[in-house]
This record gives C-alpha cells, structure tokens and sequence, in this order.
C-alpha cells in the first residue's frame, strides 16, 4: 500500500484564503499581538511566519521583541496592556521562554478570552470537559488534518506518542471527545511499537528523529507527524521515517508541509472565533 500525502500545506493555504474572505466582511480588523522575549532562532522563525500569515489574513496588530533580560514583572505588565486594549483580541506569547520568566505565571496573566494559545488552565479544563473553549492551535490542526483528509475517527483506535502540555495532552483530549478510543503513551510506555501497531491513528508528538519506524504502522493506519526535528546536514525530519511508513500507512502527513502550516491557520482561525466572541459578533467557534 502506498498511502495518500495530506498536504497540510494546501489545506492551511486554502483554509487561510476563506479566512481572509470572512475578515474583509467583518468591519473591523481582528488583532492579534504577538510577543517574543530573547533571540532564539527558531522562534523568531516561528514567530515571522504567525505575523505575516496574519497581515496576510488582514489581521491588525504585531510583533513586540523584547530583549531576553525583560523580567517576569515587565512582561506580566506588558500583557496586563494587552489585556486591557479593547484592539487586541488574541494575545500569543511565543514559547519557550528564558530560564527566569515562569512560564506559567505568563499563562496564567493572559485573559482567557484572548488565549489564541488555549493553554491558560480555563481552556484547557473547557476543553477537557467539552465546553467551547479556545483550543490550543497545533491539536486543533491536526484534529482539521483527520477531518480534511475524511479518516474515520469514532471509534478508531487512536495512540498520541508524546504527552506534552502543548500537543499530546490537548489531542488526546481532542481525540477523546471525537470518540476515538485512545492511548496516550509516552516516555514509560512498555513496547511503544506493539502499542503503535494496533491503532489506526497515530500521531507522533515526540521530537525525536524519526522515532517511528514503517513496520510500527499497521496496514492503512492515518499517520500524522507533529515532529520538526533539523538533521546534522540542516534538513527538517519528522518523528516518522516517512518512507518506510508511507509504505504501510493509508494516510500521511509530510514534514514540512503537514502539521505546521496548519498549526499557523488555527491561530488565525482562533483569534477571529476570540474576536467574534469579544465583539458580539457571534458564537466562538469551538
Ligand atoms: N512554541 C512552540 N509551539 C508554540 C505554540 O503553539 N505557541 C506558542 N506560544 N509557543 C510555541
């Protein structure tokens, strides 16, 4: 079996361009503030990339570099402003963050309502107890990948290798209220290929270079690959080896061009559900 690509470029670039359409009918432009503290490269690279999809979308708002010595209490007044901003609808503050800022202080100071990141504590038990909450961007990409691609979820057996704050834990929550039956599994897991070989879905959120071998995917499984791992020659690699896999998966997502241009067209899709739902422009979407 050769499985089918799912070009999450595409679909990102398509969902993107409806997007657009929406914001240019609204009368006011969504604003997204984005803030990155320090110099690390991949960030800024991350962090380029939101904002120019996002003036892009004809969002409003922008990036505010903030040298990496910024205390905690400069960057929590910082945001209590942006709170505060009747403009502002989305507030993004890119991870991870230096050693002497806490993390989740900076979470914690962010107004729910404007959590385009959905990992403030309110989103994150919203979501876990199946109310509409703003959810966290890269899971709800990959829960829009399976939709997209037309995988049959309820009921499938589903395992998220990785159980991070960021992505294992908010997908298998995702993947739980679509009615998958699901694993999460993880650094402790007793033979990780026995339990991949059983599940029909398969999501790798490990950060380890192609961890997932082809004889660990069972026939026609959906494979999505959260994994952005750089190789020694400076090429992106996935959690997947992607050959092997694509040899025995139905379904495949591609790195690059797979989770990550979705994980900026949630965001965009987040802050214009915050913004409808600040404005009384109608429901949040969940
Ligand atoms: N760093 C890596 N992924 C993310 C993300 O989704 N949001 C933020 N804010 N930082 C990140």
């Amino acid at each position: 079996m050769s499985a089918r690509i799912i070009d999450g470029k595409a679909i990102a670039a398509a969902r993107r361009e409806r997007l657009a359409a929406e914001v240019a009918t609204l009368g006011f432009r969504p604003g997204l503030a984005v803030i990155l503290v320090g110099d690390d490269p991949a960030s800024s690279v991350y962090v380029r990339n939101k904002q120019k999809a996002a003036v892009k979308a004809g969002f409003a708002g922008g990036t505010e570099r903030l040298p990496a010595e910024t205390s905690e209490a400069a960057l929590l007044a910082r945001i209590a402003a942006l709170n505060a901003d009747p403009e502002v609808d989305g507030i993004l503050v890119q991870l991870p963050l230096p050693a002497h800022i806490r993390t989740q202080a900076v979470i914690e100071a962010i107004d729910p309502a404007k959590d385009v990141d959905g990992f403030h504590p309110i989103n994150v038990g919203r979501l876990v107890t199946g109310q509409p909450s703003l959810v966290a961007c890269t899971p709800k990409g990959v829960m829009t990948l399976l939709a997209e691609a037309g995988v049959p979820v309820p009921g499938a057996r589903a395992i998220v290798l990785g159980r991070s704050t960021i992505v294992g834990r908010p997908v298998a929550a995702l993947l739980t209220l679509a009615d998958a039956t699901v694993t999460l599994a993880h650094s402790r897991t007793r033979d990780l290929a026995a339990e991949c070989r059983r599940a029909e879905i398969v999501i790798a959120a490990v950060g380890r270079p192609e961890l997932v071998r082809g004889d660990w995917i069972a026939p026609g499984a959906a494979v999505i690959d959260v994994g952005i791992n750089r190789r020694p020659d400076g090429t992106l690699t996935g959690d997947v080896a992607f050959g092997e896999a694509s040899a025995h998966a139905g379904w495949i997502t591609p790195v690059p061009g797979g989770v990550g241009p979705m994980t900026i067209a949630t965001l965009l899709e987040n802050t214009l559900s915050a913004a409808r739902a600040r404005r009384g422009k109608g429901a949040r979407a969940a």
